[in-house]
This record gives structure tokens, C-alpha cells and sequence, in this order.
């Protein structure tokens, strides 16, 4: 995934790219570039590394007012300066930023080589700077679009003419793009952060539209040049949520809100008097998802640990029959979607390919299709008969939390909402959403003890390989921890239902090797206490997150990490957040880049 802006208007372009590019760089951060009209030519400069590194390069006195910027995540191509995006045609006189992937793009790189065209990166974008520049004939729109009609694949794109002052010409199919409204001026970028600073009046660009920009005009029309009206909405979010507000890194922050954000998540969705919940995103689907005989929840990465809570959480609650799948699989295994099936797509993003892909499966087949996403207006947002947005607001960090504690909470909403219009008493509901309504609190007293989760991390850090295992609803605590830990520290991990560590993994324990145990009081918690014995008799160093008040634990862990006492269905919103800290902590301790891990983005729009 990676990040574009453009710029039209009365100001400086400049510092306006550089700084929304800044704002984007979590989306992909190998690679950035701009190119800015500038007296009749486009002044480019672009650079593997860092924005900071482009910074380096750049002619501080460009004056121009109309330009665009790319941060990438390379797809096709290492990180160099010639694969950096922007990219130009022959004559250097039309720049183009891209996000996505080119399907067919050696076909048209073979066609147009035999037309003479010399190409100097090795990405699938330069094929389509250099198509648009074939086909230019002094009018880019139409231009663009005659080089989008002969593409398959995915892509937002920017485009600006040394030949056409003062335009941008920009299109999306699968990879999303945001127009700003502002006066006499226009921004177009990949996400709402690099917008938020100059306008929150936007218009989200819908696949296969394509939008040109002067200072005073956005012209939407679709790729056959129909106009389109578009509607110019508010953006929800707020600059300040998008800074840091003196925390170190984004991730930090973000575990620290996880308090507010479910707040804001529950907000005038339960009333634990009565047992009712309110979910007004499902309004129209209500009935059908009433009769619902079969449920998949569909997802990538962190949102499918988030799923296989919400597995347990409607076979108990709705005693729905209800799969897991992981989108990219789904897609792919001609999966069974029958009569009364609903598919949940699970996306903080609402821009992950796969699970879009996995949606668009599931629609061809017929089933009721439902989004669970954090950013509005997003593609599965969009591309869904219905939904319930988190409302956890921006998750900038790659690795994901405050959306993960949103999903499985909103996941714990649509349960009991389907489980009252079944089986599930008000007695039950009610009971379920006062425990609900307490963890918000519950989670700032854990969040009192965070540095109880840094000396975990200190004292573990340097290992290479962890283990972690939960039962039950647990279970997918320790997938996630796991995954947490990887992929900011770049320590080997691996979670696994506790149980299953007897059937091979067991051979791995060798002495000191830290292993976490989602240990917390419940149905399964004898068969645990098992479990930690068959790993320090192996010379573990068992590491245990375990509920308030329980002393046995603390004779068989070299650390416990207390969590307040709740429904076992909802402790994962409270065993996840010692997790997040481990990570954290180990991967500042392991000078790691938190917020931008290697080999990483925040959302994959690619396969
Ligand atoms: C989570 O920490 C990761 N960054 C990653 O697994 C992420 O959850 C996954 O790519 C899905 O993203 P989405 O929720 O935006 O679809």
C-alpha cells in the first residue's frame, strides 16, 4: 500500500505535498517523490528511503502551486531512486503517482516498447505514465482515460502535465482516494490524515471514477466520461486525533485511548437495563440477518483474530453455526455460501484487497454481506448491503490495537443483537452489556500497571523465539499477542490453543524460552494451570496474564500481569492489552521503528 496527494491551488504546493506525504507515511515509507509544475516543466525529485531523505534533495524555492507526492510500498521493483514514484512519460512532460498493481502491465510494457519507448524503472507504474503519455494529445483527461480503459488491476492514481498548469487529473479502482474542498484550492489523497489539515469537506471516490482538479473545480465523471454529482461529506475525524499529543510512538497512543475509543465505540448501542441493543447500521438488514442460518467472518491478520473471537462469541450468544475464514483463503476455495448465509467482512482499513475480494466473492454468491470497519467511507464500508463502523477513530499505527479491542467489541454487540432476536433472555443480555459497559474502566486500571509489562520486556527482549497460548476465547488473545510481538520486534512467536502444545510444539521448550500464558479465571482455567506446569517443568519461563485476586498463579509464573475480572466472552478486551505492551516494549527495547516495521504498511490494497 502506499501513499499519494496532489495539490491545486494558490499556495505553495511544496510544503503542503511534503507535509500530507508525512502524514501518509505510515501507509508505506521505502521510497517517496513529487513532481511540481513549475515555469512551463515539471520539477521532479524523488529518492529511495525516508521522506526526511527526499526532504534532503528537494529545491527549497519551488514556487509552484500545483503538484503530487507518492510514499511507497514497493510491489514491483526494490527501493531505488529510479523505481520511486513519481514516474514520466518519454517526453518528461506528464508525472504520474500510483497506488495498487498493474495486472497486465508487461503486455502493454512489451506493446509500448515496440513503439520505442525506453523504459528506466523496473515498477508496472512507469507502464502507465508512459501509456498516458501514447496516448496524450494535448488534453490529459481524456489522456488518462484512454490508458485506464486498457489497464486491469488496481489503482488511485495523480497525474499532472508540464502542458496543462494548474490540473490534476486523478481515478481510483481498488485503491482508495479522498478529494478535500477547500476555497480555491483542491488536495486529492489516499486517506483523510493528509486532508484534515487544510479542509474536513470531502468527496470519496468511488471504482472507476476519476476526478479532474483546478483551484476552483473538481470535475468527477466515470471512466466512459458520464458526470457524476458527487457528495461532499464531513469529515468525522479531527487533526489533533491524528497527532501524537506527546506520546512516543502512534502504537502507544493508541493502546493508552483504547479506554475513550471503546467508549465511543459503545456509545448509544447498548442499554443494559433492558438488554437491548441498538445497531442502527442494521437496521434494514435486521430481518434477513434474524433468519441467518449460517455465519463466515472474513478477515486479514489482526481483524481475523478479532473473527475468531466473534466465532465463539455468536455460536454462544446466537447459536448461529459460524466459520472463520481467512479472506485471502475464502476467496480462492470455491467456499460454500447457501441460502441464508451472511458473510462479516472485518477491516480497520476497509481498503485490504483480499478482503474486499473475499466480499465480492461472497456477493456473487448470494449471501448478506456486512462490513465491520473503522474508516468511513471506505471501500467495504461502501461495498456491503450493511454495517457497524468502530468508531475507535484514526489507527495510525501499523500494528493494530485499539481496533482489534473495537472489532471484538463490536462483534460482542452483533452477537447479543442477534442472540435477543433468538434464544438469549433480556436476563442474559442485560447481564452481558453491564459487563460490557464496566470494561472501558477496566482497561485504564490495567493500563495503571503498564510498567509491570515492561519489565516483562525487559527481561525478555533479547530471546528469539516466544510462545503463547490461551484456551477458549483466549485462544485468539495468544494468536494476537504473537503477531503483535512479530511484527514490531521481528522475535519469532508463535500462539496456539494451549492444549495443542502436547502435539509437537512442546519440543520447542527449552530452558528460558518465555512462554505466555493467557491464564484468567474461567471454565478452562484448571486445564491451563496444567499446561504452565508441562512448560516450567521444561525449563519455561512462564510469563502469565492472569484475573485479579488469583495468588496460585503467582507460584508457578516468574511474572503475572493481573486483568480485572470479567465474562469470559469478554476477556479478550482486557487480555490483549498487557500483549500490546509486551510488544511495544520489546520492540523500543530492540530499537525497532514501532510505528513503521519493516517490510510493512498499514493496509495491504495489494494481493
Ligand atoms: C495488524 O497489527 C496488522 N497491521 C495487520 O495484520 C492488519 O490487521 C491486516 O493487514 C488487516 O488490515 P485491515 O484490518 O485494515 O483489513
Amino acid at each position: 500500500m502506499c501513499g499519494i496527494i496532489g495539490y491545486v491551488g494558490d499556495r505553495t504546493a511544496l510544503p503542503i505535498l511534503i507535509e500530507g506525504l508525512k502524514r501518509l507515511e505510515y501507509r508505506g515509507y521505502d521510497s517517496a517523490g513529487l513532481a511540481v509544475q513549475e515555469n512551463g516543466k515539471l520539477a521532479i525529485t524523488k529518492s529511495a528511503g525516508r521522506i526526511s531523505v527526499l526532504e534532503q534533495k528537494l529545491n527549497p524555492d519551488l514556487a509552484g502551486t500545483t503538484g503530487i507526492a507518492h510514499t511507497r510500498w514497493a510491489t514491483h521493483g526494490a527501493p531505488t531512486d529510479a523505481n520511486a514514484h513519481p514516474h514520466t512519460d518519454a517526453t518528461g512532460h506528464i508525472a504520474l503517482v500510483h497506488n495498487g498493481i498493474i495486472e497486465n502491465y508487461l503486455a502493454i510494457r512489451t506493446y509500448l516498447k515496440q513503439q520505442g519507448i525506453t523504459f528506466h524503472s523496473e515498477t508496472d507504474t512507469e507502464v502507465l505514465a508512459q501509456l498516458i503519455g501514447h496516448f496524450y494529445d494535448g488534453n490529459l483527461e481524456q489522456a488518462v482515460r484512454q490508458a485506464l480503459h486498457d489497464l486491469s488491476g488496481t489503482y488511485g492514481i495523480a497525474v499532472v502535465s508540464a502542458d496543462e498548469p494548474g490540473v490534476v487529473v486523478a481515478a481510483r479502482r481498488g485503491s482508495p482516494l479522498i478529494v478535500g474542498i477547500g476555497r480555491g484550492e483542491h488536495v486529492v489523497a489516499s486517506d483523510a490524515s493528509a486532508i484534515l489539515a487544510h479542509t474536513s469537506q470531502v468527496i470519496y471516490l468511488r471504482d472507476g471514477e476519476m476526478v479532474t482538479l483546478t483551484r476552483d473545480r473538481a470535475r468527477v465523471t466515470t471512466l466512459e466520461a458520464i458526470p457524476v454529482a458527487p457528495e461532499v461529506q464531513e469529515v468525522e475525524w479531527s487533526l489533533e486525533q491524528i497527532e501524537l499529543d506527546g506520546y512516543e510512538h502512534y502504537m502507544l497512543k493508541e493502546i493508552f485511548e483504547q479506554p475513550t475509543a471503546l467508549e465511543n465505540c459503545l456509545r448509544g448501542r447498548m442499554d443494559p437495563r433492558n438488554g437491548i441493543v441498538h445497531l442502527g447500521g442494521l437496521v434494514d438488514c435486521s430481518r434477513e440477518l434474524t433468519r441467518t442460518k449460517h455465519i463466515i467472518l472474513t478477515a486479514c491478520g489482526t481483524a481475523w483474530h478479532s473473527a475468531l473471537v466473534g466465532e465463539y462469541l455468536f455460536e454462544e450468544l446466537a447459536r448461529v453455526p459460524t466459520e472463520t475464514e481467512y479472506a485471502s483463503e475464502f476467496r480462492y476455495r470455491n467456499p460454500v455460501v447457501d441460502e441464508g448465509t451472511t458473510v462479516i467482512a472485518i477491516s480497520q482499513s476497509g481498503e485490504t484487497l483480499d478482503t474486499l475480494a473475499a466480499l465480492s466473492e461472497a456477493k456473487q454468491r448470494g449471501a448478506l454481506v456486512l462490513g465491520v470497519v473503522n474508516v468511513v467511507g471506505s471501500a467495504v464500508a461502501r461495498e456491503t448491503d450493511a454495517g457497524v463502523y468502530l468508531h475507535v477513530g484514526p489507527e495510525i499505527g501499523v500494528a493494530s490495537t485499539k481496533a482489534f479491542t473495537g472489532q471484538v467489541a463490536v462483534l460482542a454487540l452483533i452477537a447479543c443483537y442477534l442472540g435477543r432476536r433468538k434464544h438469549m433472555s433480556a436476563a442474559a443480555a442485560s447481564e452481558f452489556l453491564a459487563a460490557l459497559a464496566r470494561i472501558p474502566k477496566q482497561m485504564e486500571q490495567i493500563l495503571d500497571r503498564a510498567d509491570q509489562a515492561r519489565a516483562v520486556a525487559q527481561q525478555y527482549a533479547q530471546r528469539e523465539n516466544w510462545l503463547y497460548l490461551g484456551r477458549g476465547y483466549n485462544y485468539p488473545v495468544a494468536l494476537e499477542g504473537a503477531l503483535k510481538l512479530k511484527e514490531i520486534s521481528y522475535i519469532h512467536a508463535e500462539g496456539l490453543p494451549a492444549a495443542e502444545m502436547k502435539h509437537g510444539p512442546i519440543a520447542l521448550i527449552n530452558k528460558g524460552m518465555p512462554v505466555v500464558f493467557i491464564a484468567t479465571s474461567g471454565s478452562q482455567y484448571d486445564k491451563i494451570m496444567n499446561n504452565i506446569e508441562e512448560v516450567r517443568s521444561r525449563g519455561g519461563s512462564v510469563i502469565a496474564v492472569a484475573t485479579e485476586g488469583d495468588r496460585d498463579i503467582a507460584r508457578c509464573a516468574e511474572h503475572v500481569l493481573y486483568v480485572p475480572d470479567t465474562l469470559e466472552p469478554l476477556q479478550p478486551l482486557l487480555t490483549s492489552i498487557p500483549l500490546q505492551l509486551i510488544a511495544y516494549h520489546a520492540a523500543v527495547l530492540r530499537n525497532c521503528n514501532v510505528d513503521k516495521p519493516r517490510n510493512l504498511a498499514k493496509s495491504v490494497t495489494v494481493e
